[in-house]
C-alpha cells in the first residue's frame, strides 16, 4: 500500500510578477503594472496542481525560513499537499523574478536560493518518503545530482518492492546522465527543452515533433511527451505515437501552465491510467491553468476541469 500518488522532488518559489506591454531590451527601462506576489516553483506548481485535483501528494524541497517560505508552505497546505518533507532553513527562499506579456507569454529568471541547498543527503534522508509514493516527478530547478539521488532511489526500489515511476520535465534544461534520461517514464519536454536536449542531432532542427521525440527515444527514455502549448501535446513509447489536441481557450498567463499539466499527468500515472489517457486529461488541467493569472493560483479543481 502507497501513500502517496505523487511525491514531487523539485523547486519551491516566490514568484514576482510584473505585466508589461513588452519587454525592455539591454539598457532599456519600461514601466510595468503593480507587482504581484505568487506561491510558484516548478515544484511547488505540480505539487499544488495534483493536491487540488485531489491527488494524495507530498512535495520534498527546501525553503527559507522567511516570510516568502511560509507563503509557499500556506499555498501547499491550503491544496492538500503533505508539507512532512518541507525543509526549512539554510539560505532565502527562491524567487522567480517574472514579466507578462499581453499575449500571457512570460519570461522567468530565477534565483535558486534555498532549492540550490536541496542535496543528495536530503534525499537519502526522505527514502519513506519515496518509498511510500507510486509516481516521483522531478524538474531541475535542484541540483543535478540530487535530481540524480532522486532517481538511483527510485530504480533500485525498496527490498522486495520496487521504486515510484520516474516522471522528468528537464526544466530549466541541462545535460542529463544516461541512467537518469533511460529512468524516465516519461520525460516531458516542450519544444524549446526538446531541441536542447537533441543538442547537433540534425532530428533537433526537425520541425515536427514526431521526429524530436524519437530522436528523444533513441537516447533512452521509457516514454516522451512533448508539450505543444495551444496545440496540446504529442505522448511517444517503443509501440507508438500519438497526437493528443488541446482545448480552445483564451490565454491569460502561461505561467505554471506546464507545471500544472506534468502535475496532473504524474499524479493519473499514480492511480493508474495509461500515459495517453493521462496526457489527455493533463491537457485539460493545462488548458484550464492558462486561462487565470499567476501560477499555483490558477490551477483548477477536479470539478472545473471536468466542467472545460
Ligand atoms: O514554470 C513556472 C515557474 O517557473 C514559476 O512559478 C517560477 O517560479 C519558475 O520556477
Amino acid at each position: 500500500m502507497h501513500d502517496y500518488d505523487l511525491l514531487v522532488v523539485g523547486s519551491a518559489n516566490a514568484d514576482l510578477v510584473v505585466g508589461v506591454d513588452r519587454r525592455p531590451g539591454a539598457g532599456e527601462t519600461v514601466l510595468g503594472s503593480d507587482l504581484a506576489v505568487h506561491p510558484g516553483g516548478k515544484g511547488a506548481n505540480q505539487a499544488v496542481a495534483a493536491g487540488r485535483l485531489g491527488a494524495r501528494t507530498a512535495l520534498l524541497a527546501r525553503v527559507g525560513d522567511d516570510d516568502h517560505g511560509r507563503l509557499l508552505l500556506d499555498s501547499q497546505r491550503a491544496a492538500g499537499v503533505d508539507t512532512v518533507g518541507v525543509l526549512v532553513g539554510g539560505a532565502p527562499t527562491g524567487v522567480a523574478l517574472i514579466t507578462v506579456d499581453p499575449s500571457g507569454d512570460n519570461s522567468i529568471v530565477v534565483s535558486p536560493g534555498a532549492n540550490s541547498r536541496l542535496t543528495p543527503s536530503d534525499v537519502r534522508d526522505a527514502g519513506s518518503l519515496l518509498a511510500a509514493a507510486r509516481v516521483v516527478s522531478l524538474q531541475l530547478e535542484i541540483p543535478l545530482e540530487t535530481v540524480a539521488e532522486v532517481v538511483r532511489t527510485a530504480e533500485a526500489g525498496f527490498g522486495d518492492r520496487s521504486g515510484p515511476r520516474v516522471v522528468l520535465n528537464p526544466s530549466p534544461p541541462a545535460p542529463l546522465p544516461a541512467d537518469v534520461l533511460a529512468a524516465c517514464d516519461p520525460l516531458v519536454v516542450n519544444e524549446h527543452e526538446a531541441r536542447y536536449l537533441l543538442g547537433d542531432d540534425p532530428d533537433g532542427d526537425a520541425t515536427d515533433p514526431e521526429a524530436w521525440a524519437a530522436a528523444l527515444l533513441a537516447r533512452g527514455p521509457r516514454s516522451v511527451v512533448v508539450t505543444l502549448g495551444g496545440a496540446g501535446a504529442l505522448v511517444a513509447d517503443r509501440d507508438r505515437t500519438v497526437r493528443i489536441p488541446s482545448l480552445p481557450v483564451e490565454a491569460v498567463d502561461t505561467t505554471g501552465a506546464g507545471d500544472a499539466f506534468t502535475g496532473a499527468l504524474a499524479w493519473r500515472l499514480g492511480v493508474g491510467d495509461d500515459l495517453e489517457t493521462a496526457v489527455r486529461y493533463a491537457v485539460r488541467v493545462g488548458a484550464a491553468a492558462v486561462t487565470r493569472a499567476g501560477a499555483q493560483v490558477s490551477f483548477p479543481t477536479a470539478d472545473e476541469v471536468a466542467a472545460l
